[in-house]
C-alpha cells in the first residue's frame, strides 16, 4: 500500500495519524477471512474446490470441519505449514483434502456432502474462522425420447413425443424443435409435467426434436428425432414441345410432340394420362408422341396424385394439327404489310417509268420533226419539196426542154 507523499501530510501531523489509522482499518477489512463462494452449488459426481479468501500469508495452519462448529469429531483435514504436512480428521470420507493455500478439495461430490463447512486459519497473530453452506444437485442423466410415428402428413397427422427423464429429483422438462424452445399454443399441447408433446407439423418442421431435463445448475438433452413430413402437390404445370399457347398445342402431322407434367410434393406424385377421357399407358410425368397422326388429336389430361396426402391435381391441354393456311402468330401480318408497301413502290415506279418513256417519246418525236424541217431546207432556203421541184427543173424531160427551146 502506498502512503500519501510527505509534502501533502507534512503540514498536519494530526492528519497523518488519522490517515494511518484509516489505512490500517482498511487493510484489516480486506484481510477478513471468508469462503468463496459463500454458498456454492455442487453437482453430484463432480470435483469441487472451495476457496479461502482474506487469509494471512506465511506460517499458517488450515483446518476444515463439517458443520458450523469446530468440534474434533467434525474435523475433515488439516494442513500444518511447518514442516508442510496433512492430518485427516474423523469426519474425512477419503474424498476431502486441503491445499497448501487452504482450499478444500472434494473429489466426486455426493448428495450427502450438502451442508455447512467451517475453516479455521491459525497464524502467529491468532486464529480466524469462516463458515459456508453448500447445496448439492443431482447429476442429470440423458433422458430418453420416443415418438409415435416417423412420418406425418402436413397439418393432418398428430405426432406425439414423450420424454423419459432418468432422474427422480426435482427437474424441469423443456422441448426443442429445430433448436428453438417449443411452447404450448395452437400447434402444440404439453402435459402438465411437460413429459408429452402433442401436435401437428408443417413441411418445415422435420426436426430435430428433443427434450431437455434441467435443474438450476445443469441440463441434459435427449437424442433427437426427425420426421418425414408428407405434403403437396400444391400446384401442377403442364409444359410441351411444341409449346402450349392458350391451352393448345399445334403440331404438324408426322412430327413429334412431348408433354411434361410437373408438381412439387413429398413423396413424389404418381402420374396418369387421359386422351379424350381414355386412360393412356404412361405412368410417368412425360407423355411422348413420336410422329403425330390424326388419331393423336384431342384433349390430354395429366393427373398427379400424392399417395400419402391423397391430394390429386390435374392439368388439361388440347392437341391440334398445325395448318399452314393460317398464321399462328402476328409476324406474317407484318410481312403482308411489307409486301403491300413493296408492291406499291413497284407499281408507282412502273407507272413513273411508263409516263417518263411516253413523255420522252412525244418530246423526241416533235424535236425530230422540227429537225427534219430545218435540216431539209438548203442554202437557198427552199424546202425539200422545193428542192424536188428544183431537181425536176435541172433535169427537165426532153419533151419539156424541147418545148422550152
Ligand atoms: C492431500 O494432498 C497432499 C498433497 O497433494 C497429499 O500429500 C496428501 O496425501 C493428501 N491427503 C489425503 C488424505 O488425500
Ligand atoms: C500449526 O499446527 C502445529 C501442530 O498443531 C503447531 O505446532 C503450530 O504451532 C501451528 N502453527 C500456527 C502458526 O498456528
Ligand atoms: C433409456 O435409454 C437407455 C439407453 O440410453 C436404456 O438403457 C434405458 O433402458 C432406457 N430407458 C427407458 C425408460 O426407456
Ligand atoms: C414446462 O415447460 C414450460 C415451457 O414450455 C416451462 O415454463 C415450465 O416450467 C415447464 N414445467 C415443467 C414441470 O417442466
Amino acid at each position: 500500500m502506498e502512503l500519501p507523499s510527505e509534502a501533502l501530510l507534512g503540514t498536519c501531523s494530526h492528519c497523518q495519524r488519522l490517515l494511518l489509522t484509516a489505512i490500517l482499518l482498511a487493510s484489516m477489512a480486506t484481510a477478513q477471512l471468508d469462503l468463496s463462494p459463500k454458498n456454492p452449488d455442487w453437482v453430484e459426481g463432480y470435483r469441487f474446490i472451495w476457496r479461502v479468501s482474506g487469509a494471512p500469508t506465511g506460517d499458517v495452519n488450515y483446518t476444515w470441519y463439517r458443520g458450523d462448529r469446530t468440534m474434533e469429531t467434525n474435523m475433515l483435514v488439516s494442513y500444518i505449514s511447518s514442516p508442510p504436512s496433512w492430518i485427516t480428521g474423523p469426519a474425512n470420507t477419503g474424498r476431502e483434502n486441503v491445499t497448501a493455500r487452504g482450499f478444500l478439495n472434494i473429489t466426486k461430490v455426493e448428495m450427502r456432502d450438502a451442508g455447512n463447512y467451517t475453516v479455521v486459519v491459525t497464524s502467529p497473530e491468532g486464529s480466524q474462522e469462516a463458515t459456508g453452506q453448500s447445496r448439492v444437485w443431482e447429476n442429470l442423466l440423458q433422458p430418453n425420447i420416443t415418438v409415435n410415428t416417423t412420418s406425418a402428413v402436413e397439418f393432418m397427422d398428430i405426432v406425439n413425443f414423450t420424454c423419459y427423464p432418468r432422474n427422480s429429483g426435482n427437474i424441469q422438462i423443456q422441448w426443442y424443435q429445430n433448436y428453438w424452445p417449443v411452447s404450448q399454443g395452437d400447434q402444440w399441447t404439453l402435459s402438465p409435467d411437460n413429459r408429452t408433446l402433442t401436435g401437428w407439423v408443417t413441411r418445415f418442421q422435420r426436426g430435430p426434436f428433443y427434450c431437455q431435463v434441467s435443474n438450476p445448475i445443469i441440463s441434459e438433452r435427449s437424442l433427437s428425432k426427425s420426421l418425414d413430413i408428407y405434403y403437396g402437390p400444391d400446384s401442377i404445370s403442364l409444359k410441351s414441345s411444341p409449346p402450349t399457347y392458350g391451352g393448345r398445342i399445334e403440331s404438324r402431322l408426322g412430327y413429334g410432340v412431348e408433354m411434361v407434367c410437373s408438381t412439387s410434393s413429398k413423396p413424389a406424385s404418381r402420374y396418369r394420362w387421359l386422351h379424350n377421357g381414355i386412360a393412356l399407358e404412361s405412368t410417368t410425368s412425360i407423355y411422348n408422341i413420336s410422329a403425330m397422326s390424326w388419331a393423336d388429336v384431342g384433349t390430354y389430361r395429366c393427373i398427379a396424385e400424392n399417395p400419402k396426402t391423397q391430394i390429386v391435381l390435374y392439368s388439361t391441354v388440347s392437341l391440334r394439327v398445325y395448318e399452314d393456311s393460317h398464321f399462328p402468330s402476328g409476324i406474317p401480318y407484318v410481312l403482308t404489310q411489307r409486301l403491300v408497301i413493296f408492291f406499291s413502290i413497284g407499281v408507282s415506279l412502273g407507272l413513273l417509268s411508263l409516263i417518263g418513256a411516253l413523255t420522252f417519246y412525244l418530246v423526241s418525236r416533235r424535236y425530230c420533226v422540227m429537225l427534219g424541217y430545218w435540216g431539209q431546207r438548203d442554202w437557198k432556203g427552199r424546202t425539200g419539196r422545193d428542192k424536188g421541184k428544183a431537181i425536176l427543173k435541172r433535169n427537165p424531160s426532153p419533151r419539156v426542154s424541147s418545148t422550152m427551146r
